[in-house]
Order: C-alpha cells, then structure tokens, then sequence
C-alpha cells in the first residue's frame, strides 16, 4: 500500500526566535515569497503525500488559515482585476486533505508525534518537521526515495540525514552508520549532540522520517529526556535497540535542509531564496555587492 499520509508537527514554542514567534508561529515565518510550512507541504505533495496531518498548538490558527480555500479573497482579487495574483494562490488547490489535532503540551517532537496516533493508526506514515525546508524552493524529492527503501527493505523506520561540518555535531542527532559510503545505510545507533571526538560519523539527522507503527509503542516507553521532553531520537535508539531495521538516507548536496529553527539559519535560508526569486533575485544581487564593497 502507497504511504500518502505525512504528519507534520508545529506546535513548538519557537524559543530561539523570540521575539519573532511571541505571537506568530515560526513555521509561518516568510522565506523569500511564501512561509515556510507552505515549502514543507509542496515538497510533500511532490513525493506523493494526499493527506497532511498537523499537530498544532496554542496560537499557531495562521497556519490552519492559511490553508483554507479563501473564497472572499479570490473574490476581491476578481473584482479589482488582479488575476493575475490568483495564481499565488493556487497551492489551495493542492490535492491534499488537511487534518489538524493538538499538541496539549508542549513535551518535545517525540510528544508531538505521539499526539498523531489516535488518528495515524497503525499504518506507515512520513514525518516532516514544519520548520524545516529541504532543497532550494524545497525542490527535493529525498521523501519519496525514503518511502520507496521503507517499503522494499521492510525497514522499522527511515531517517534523512545531512552532512554537517564536523564542529557542529554538538547540535545534532548524529548517525552510527554500519556502512556509511553508500546513499542509504542501516543504522547501528544515533547518538543525541556527541562531543566532537565521539562523534561516530558526521551524518545529522535531517528534519525527514518515515515510521512504521512501532514508534508509538516506543514513544510510549521512553521517558522524558532533556528539559523534560520526549525525545524521537530516543525512540529510534530504542527500535534499533529492541532489532527494528532503521535505515539512513543521505540528502545530496542539492537538496540541503534549511532549518529555520535559529537566527543564524533563518537569515541565510532568506537570503539564499531571495537571491533565487526569478523577478527580484538579479536587483538584489547587485544591492548586495554594492552593500558589500
Ligand atoms: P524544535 O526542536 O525546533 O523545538 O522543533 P521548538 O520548541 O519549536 O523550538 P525552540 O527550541 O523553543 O526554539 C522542531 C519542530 O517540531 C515541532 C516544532 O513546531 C517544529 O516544527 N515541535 C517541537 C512540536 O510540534 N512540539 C514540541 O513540543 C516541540
């Protein structure tokens, strides 16, 4: 059976980017043209996702909004005769169904995920984090090849996983390949924020998942970690722990993640898609250069 159902979490507080995210969920946050969760479903509905599942939270109605059919919208675009921005709003017309329940708590994205089971059930399902975009314009496609090897290998789970220079592992989940040279491995562990010299590989886990129905049953076992929250790597380890197969997919170079999770990342992923936009991309550029010399 086809997987075409993708939970994507955005009920987290945003800390990082306060004061932006005080009364705004991050994931509605611009990046170049279009907020960020718009990228995310794109992306998805491009490697077959039909039905989105959002876990919300407390002030994050921006994003149930914004995908709604705005009726009064295209209205008033047709009356004042600016069709021609009828197009921009074409993404509500994605073939996608939209369903929404609530992260109650803020307890982490192993919390978040748990929330989706008394709709998920027990089938596949992918999981996209909605701060988040893979590829430039979110162009990737790596979702579909991570369903394509979860379903040929009969894996447990399936993880996306980025190259990352080796000073920053101390921010990521970071893989413990069995055979890292290749573009999809198996997994012998994940090991949450190592020091440098015991990082097992530079692989950072990439904002991209596929699960089989037994990660609930080890969300339900694992206790809170960190700052009180649950944590989903800590849920993976104890799939690989307890035999499941969980394999790696490496993202390629052109299909980098653009986290949007801090300052720093945000501010590049902005700049890089605003010099990509096809009609202000080039006047930028030259504003830049002139700024820069
Ligand atoms: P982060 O790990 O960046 O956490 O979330 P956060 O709480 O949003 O941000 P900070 O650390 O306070 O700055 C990654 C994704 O998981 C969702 C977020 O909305 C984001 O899209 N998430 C996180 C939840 O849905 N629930 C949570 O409890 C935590």
């Amino acid at each position: 059976m086809a997987i075409d159902l993708a939970v994507v979490p955005v009920a987290g507080r945003g800390t990082r980017l306060l004061p932006l995210t005080k009364s705004q969920p991050k994931e509605m946050l611009p990046v170049g043209r279009k907020p960020v969760v718009q990228y995310v479903v794109e992306e998805l509905v491009r490697c077959g996702i039909s039905r989105i599942l959002f876990i919300t939270g407390p002030g994050k109605t921006a994003i149930e909004n914004h995908f709604d059919i705005d009726m009064e919208l295209i209205q008033l675009l047709r009356e004042k005769g600016q069709e021609e921005l009828l197009a921009e709003l074409a993404f509500e017309r994605e073939d996608v169904e939209y369903f929404y329940t609530r992260q109650r708590r803020q307890l982490g994205l192993g919390h978040a995920v748990l929330c989706a089971e008394p709709v998920v059930g027990r089938q596949p399902f992918v999981v996209a984090l909605g701060d988040s975009i893979i590829g430039l314009n979110a162009q990737s496609t790596v979702v579909r090849l991570m369903i394509e090897q979860f379903q040929a290998r009969r894996a447990a789970a399936v993880v996306a996983f980025e190259e990352v220079p080796i000073e920053d592992v101390v921010h990521y989940g970071i893989a413990k390949p069995r055979d890292s040279s290749s573009e999809v491995f198996e997994l012998d562990d994940l090991i949450e924020k190592p020091e440098v010299h015991e990082a097992p590989s530079t692989l950072a886990v990439a904002a991209r998942y596929v699960f089989g129905p037994a990660i609930f049953d080890h969300l339900r076992r694992t206790p809170p970690g960190k700052g009180g929250e649950i944590q989903l790597t800590d849920a993976i380890r104890s799939l690989i722990a307890e035999g499941g197969k969980v394999l790696g997919v490496r993202l390629p170079p052109e299909e980098r993640r653009f986290d949007i999770g801090n300052f720093e990342s945000y501010f590049r992923a902005f700049v890089e898609f605003a010099l990509a936009d096809p009609q202000i991309g080039k006047q930028l550029r030259s504003h830049l250069t002139q700024l820069l010399h």
